[in-house]
């Protein structure tokens, strides 16, 4: 019998002398958050580098970089390293870079992702990963947080993995802020994201394509229920898994360098943006991409609801 002790630690490790040549990661935590040494963004990324890069991915779920500067094809081409260029969500564009989204909060446009999600859970195919770089933040507050949901999955009993492997759950981004957010560039955006975005169903242990790991996937933010169980069976899993997998062991806690940059797996990770530093000003850039072999339209989602021609008269985010 595995004891509980067992389940929350990481019986093996990466070797990372033996399968990293030309990076060095330095794992946070047994197997997760790794900051990445030896990376220079000033010069294009050998196929290499990129490949060590989405093997270390794999490894440890997020990745840290120092700080650096990015141009805009700079920041693609690192994404590209990971997958292909997705269309992204509702957030606005730079005006350099179209697939480049810009989350700037200040007094008057307050932070509004202090929530757990993973980003777009509520799409068929969610991104699979983002790259983000915050280049200005607050003297001291605005850490971001993530899970490790596979270490949250393998610390389960097995008999409760067993059940949860034979779920599906329903995602939204009409439970989330996004409806709030829509609701505020009028009727029409609203009633087009209704039409072109439904509920989607994901099984509630995902199991990656190309690590195999088994992650939870449900996070608070966009679940809405677990499917074909009552409504208090669902909402007793879902409250009792949201808060497993907030537990000290899966979780990394970020403070940010001035450019500092950090890669996720959005399959295995969820996030949380702290709130604490408001009202000083924080710009966050990102980019985020697809599985590999997944090709899809690159049109931005505010397009296609028609959020691109109209001003909000409010401002939220997920
Ligand atoms: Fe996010």
């Amino acid at each position: 019998m595995t004891s509980y002790l067992t389940a929350k630690s990481t019986q093996n490790l990466v070797d990372i002398e033996s399968r990293y040549k030309l990076i060095k990661p330095r794992p946070q935590l047994p197997n997760f958050a790794a900051y990445i040494e030896g990376v220079d963004l000033s010069r294009p990324l050998s196929q290499a580098v990129k490949d060590e890069l989405y093997q270390a991915l794999l490894d440890f779920e997020l990745l840290l970089l120092p700080p650096q500067k990015l141009t805009p094809a700079q920041h693609l081409d690192l994404a590209s390293a990971f997958g292909p260029i997705s269309p992204g969500a509702f957030f606005d564009r730079s005006k350099e870079h179209s697939q480049i989204e810009v989350i700037e909060t200040d007094a008057k446009r307050p932070p509004a992702i202090d929530h757990w999600h993973s980003d777009l859970s509520w799409l068929a195919e969610p991104p699979a990963g983002t790259v983000i770089q915050i280049t200005e933040g607050p003297e001291v507050g605005g850490n971001t947080v993530w899970a490790s949901t596979t270490k949250a999955f393998a610390a389960l009993s097995p008999g409760l993995k067993e059940y949860l492997r034979g779920l599906t759950a329903t995602h939204t981004w009409e439970v989330s802020n996004w409806r709030n957010y829509l609701e505020g560039f009028g009727e029409e955006v609203l009633g087009n994201a209704l039409r072109h975005f439904k509920p989607v169903s994901h099984p509630v242990v995902l199991t990656h394509p190309d690590s195999g790991k088994e992650a939870l996937f449900v996070n608070e933010t966009f679940t809405k229920k677990i499917d074909g169980v009552t409504g208090p069976e669902s909402r007793g899993i879902l409250h009792f898994l949201y808060n497993w997998i907030k537990q000290p062991e899966f979780i990394y806690s970020h403070k940010w360098e001035r450019n500092g940059i950090a890669i996720w797996d959005n399959r295995t990770t969820q996030h949380y943006a702290s709130a604490d530093y408001w009202p000083h000003r924080r710009v966050n850039r990102r980019v985020t991409f697809d599985a590999r072999g997944v090709q899809r339209n690159t049109v931005n989602l505010l397009s296609v609801v028609g959020g691109d021609t109209h001003r909000p008269q409010k401002v939220y985010g997920t």
